[in-house]
This record gives structure tokens, sequence and C-alpha cells, in this order.
């Protein structure tokens, strides 16, 4: 910041703020004077200087640039103004032979408004004060955006997750599954490091990885003994009865390959389609992981379900066959950091 600027940044205050640029300091002062009463101004005798402003002293609610300076004209400026700081709203001070460059301006939806020079007080203020009014506009319009897309969002889980809940109600002994096995899978896709959109696929797909269960019999899910073949061929088409279930729903099909590749194995073992390797999602990868853990851990009608230390041992003696060995590492990462795995009751 040059010499010329330095010291001109207004202390903290209520008032809307406003960045003048203008290679003219006496324009400047003036400027500032003229609105010192309503609006908090710092000024900048040219664009870098206006952009450093920008980067370090911001959020602007309005910028007013000159066109006509040496270096950057304002044109260019304002343009690179709409990118670091989108919010700002953006007007030109044109002088009368440059109406043209202004009107192009206005039209390429790079400015608000232009003012031309000489710029009386009243038509300043006029201007400012109609840019303040945009600037609070087009902010409360994206806070209710903000706050709509973030209810939509917890009406998704919250519906996802009473989806679950029916999914599990169907036997006695899966209450909770699909919600547990979220829960971790969730926990393994963090240590992983996933982008949020992949851990909202994660989240989405564990709830709803079982929902073919909605359509298995009772009778077989809840069987007191080893399945028989045919039985076990039921069970199995729980997959291929999600995949339907779910497929005409245009916002569900980025979590469909968890519905669909949940019992794939590694090694192309696994069902419905021996998808093997990263042919099978590393969404479904995680979700397959989890889903083992719980089903391990958790009681059947034919038998206990084994202690967390065992659950861990059987899933590491099953990396690189049934599991993807990274997504089992990260689930060990995962049991190191806590005491334990289980962090919701059935
Ligand atoms: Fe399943
Ligand atoms: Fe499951």
């Amino acid at each position: 910041m040059s010499a010329a600027d330095g010291g001109n940044r207004q202390a903290a205050t209520s008032m809307p703020r406003v960045l003048f640029v203008d290679d003219e300091p006496a324009m400047l002062e003036s400027l500032r004077r003229s609105v010192r009463r309503e609006f908090a101004a710092d000024i900048a005798t040219n664009a870098d200087h206006g952009l450093d402003y920008l980067r370090s002293g911001g959020p602007y609610c309005i910028v007013v640039s000159d066109m006509r300076m040496p270096g950057m004209d304002g044109a260019e400026f304002l343009a690179t103004v709409r990118t670091i700081s989108p919010d700002s709203v953006r007007v030109m001070l044109t002088g009368c032979d440059e109406m043209e460059v202004a009107v192009r301006a206005v039209n390429d939806g790079r400015i608000f408004k232009f003012l031309s020079k000489p710029v009386p007080r009243e038509d300043l203020l006029a201007c400012l004060r109609s840019c303040l009014a945009h600037y609070l506009e087009q902010r409360e319009e994206k806070q209710v955006m903000a706050s709509t897309i973030h209810a939509l969002e917890q009406l998704d889980i919250a519906t996802l997750t009473a989806f679950a809940r029916a999914i599990d109600a169907n036997s006695p002994w899966t209450g909770g599954h699909s919600e547990r096995v979220t829960a971790l899978a969730l926990r393994i896709a963090h240590t992983m490091g996933l982008h949020a959109k992949d851990l909202q696929i994660v989240h989405r797909g564990g709830l709803l990885h079982d929902i073919g269960k909605i359509g298995t019999p009772p009778a077989i899910l809840n069987k007191p003994g080893r399945l028989e073949v045919w039985e076990n061929e039921i069970m199995q088409n729980h997959v291929n009865v999600g995949i339907r279930i779910l497929e005409p729903i245009d916002c569900f099909q980025d979590m469909l390959c968890v519905v669909a590749q949940h019992h794939e194995h590694f090694d192309g073992s696994g069902y419905p389609a021996g998808l093997a390797g990263e042919q099978i999602s590393l969404h479904a990868r995680i979700v397959a992981v989890a889903d083992a853990y719980d089903a391990l851990t958790s009681d059947r009608p034919y038998r206990k379900g084994v202690r967390e230390e065992k659950a861990i041992e059987i899933l590491k003696g099953n990396s690189g066959t049934q599991f993807d060995p990274k997504v089992v590492e990260a689930l060990l990462a995962v049991a190191s950091k806590s005491r334990s795995l289980q962090i919701m009751g059935g």
C-alpha cells in the first residue's frame, strides 16, 4: 500500500463500507468527504491498491472506480472486483467522453451503476443508497437461500433416517442396523479424507443400503438357523429389490451404487454382479466394511454377536479378499482413535 494511501483506512464502524478508486487524490478526498456521514470510505489511488484493500481490508458493500486510470483501467479493475468480492456492488465513474465504455460495462454485467464526473454530492449519495439497498437485498436473498438449502438437507436426512428405521423394523434382530452402519461408515470416510459430496453419498447410501429388505419375508430374515440355498437367494435378492425401489427417483441416483454394490467383494467373489477392486464404488466399499462390522458384532437368531476385537480381527483377515485394504486400514485408524466403534445402541 503506498504512502499516499497509508492511514486512510476507516476505523471500525457500523456504517456501510465503500471503496473509492481514482488516480486523482483531490477527487478521492472530495468523494470521501461527501459521503462521510453515511458511509465509511477507504480510498485508493490506483487499481492495484484497490485490489490490496479488497483482499486485506474487505468486505466492502460498494466499490466505486474511475474509468480512466494509469495501468489497469476501471473496466478491468471492476471485472476483477467481481471475482475477488462478488457481493460488492460495483459503480463506475466516467467522464462525458467515455459514455460508450460505461454503457458496455453495464450491459456486460460488470457494474451496477455509473456516475459521470463531476458528481454532485446528492447524486453520489442517491447512487450509493441505491447500491446499498441492492447489496442488502442480495445478502438477504443469499441468507434465505442458504437456510432453505440447509432445511432441505435436514429434511432429506431426517426422511432417510425414518426410512432406515422402517427397513430395520422388519426384523427384531436388525434394529438400528442401518443407522449404526451409517455412523461407522461416515467415521471411516472422514478418516479417509473424503470430500463433502462423497460424505453425503456415504451418509444417504448408508441409511438406505438395505432398503430392499423391505421385500424380504420376515420368516427368512428372522430364521433361527442357517438359510437354505433358496432362502439365501431370496435374502441376497434384497440388493436387486433395493435398486428397483430407488431407480425411479432421480435425486437418489448418486447413492444407488451403495445399494447395488454393498455386498460385492474386493476380489470379485461377491454379489450380485461379481465386481472387483475399483469397479466397486469407494462409497460401497466403505459401507461394506461398516456393514460387516455391525453384522459381526450384533446378535443373530442363531448366534451371539462377537466382541469388537474379534470383529476387527475377522475384518483384517478378509482385507484384500472381501474388503478393500485401504478401507480396513481406515477402520483400524478409527478404532485406535476411539474407545469403541459401537457408538449407538440397537
Ligand atoms: Fe445388505
Ligand atoms: Fe446391511
